[in-house]
């Protein structure tokens, strides 16, 4: 069966990487939406809300599941046997991180593969960073996040910057 695994922090997840999971999604049998747990970016929102904020905006794809994990991706992948990462790539930017990751990915395991969309020219300028800091900032997030988790994540970043006055 062809599964591939779309990984990421998700701090949290944009209308930019639901853009990539609706587009690759139909290309398999099954996607895991993989979120990373501890991630080197300490992130702002717990394990249990990125992985909820996951579920919540694909709750309409009926191949699509949320996992989480910890450690190398590889070891994940090769444990469910899969073969295929998806990864969304935005604009040259990207491009050296994104090689560097496909390239120590493919050498730990050269049975794995990369593959990249081209991320959707309206959300070209959008990332997780962004959204926390217009959020904290108490502009609207709409079409930035997608609708069904906009109230949540507007009210905690809205929370924390009071928090922090
Ligand atoms: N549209 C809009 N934004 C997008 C996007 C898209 N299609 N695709 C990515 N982004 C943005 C995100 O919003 C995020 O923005 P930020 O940097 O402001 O937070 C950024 O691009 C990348 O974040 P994300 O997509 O969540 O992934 P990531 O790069 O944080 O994930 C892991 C990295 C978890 C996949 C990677 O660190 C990993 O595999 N870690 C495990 C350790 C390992 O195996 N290491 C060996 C390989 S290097």
């Amino acid at each position: 069966m062809a599964v591939c695994v779309y990984p990421g922090t998700f701090d949290p997840i944009t209308c930019g990487h639901l853009d990539i999971i609706q587009r690759a999604a139909p290309l398999f049998e099954k996607m895991i939406i993989l979120v990373g747990k501890n991630s080197a970016k300490s992130p702002f929102f717990t394990v249990e809300e990125r992985v909820d904020f996951a579920q919540r905006v694909t709750a309409h794809l009926p191949n699509t599941e949320v996992d989480t994990f910890d450690g190398l991706l590889v070891h994940y992948v090769q444990r469910i046997q899969a073969h295929v990462i998806v990864r969304g790539l935005r604009a040259l930017s990207d491009y050296d991180y994104e090689y560097q990751m496909a390239s120590t990915n493919h050498t730990l395991c050269p049975n794995i593969e990369t593959i990249f969309l081209m991320t959707a020219l309206q959300y070209a300028f959008l990332s997780s960073s962004i959204v926390r800091e217009i959020g904290r900032n108490g502009e609207s997030l709409s079409g930035m996040v997608p609708e069904p988790i906009l109230y949540d994540v507007t009210t905690r970043l809205a929370q924390n910057k009071s928090q922090n006055r």
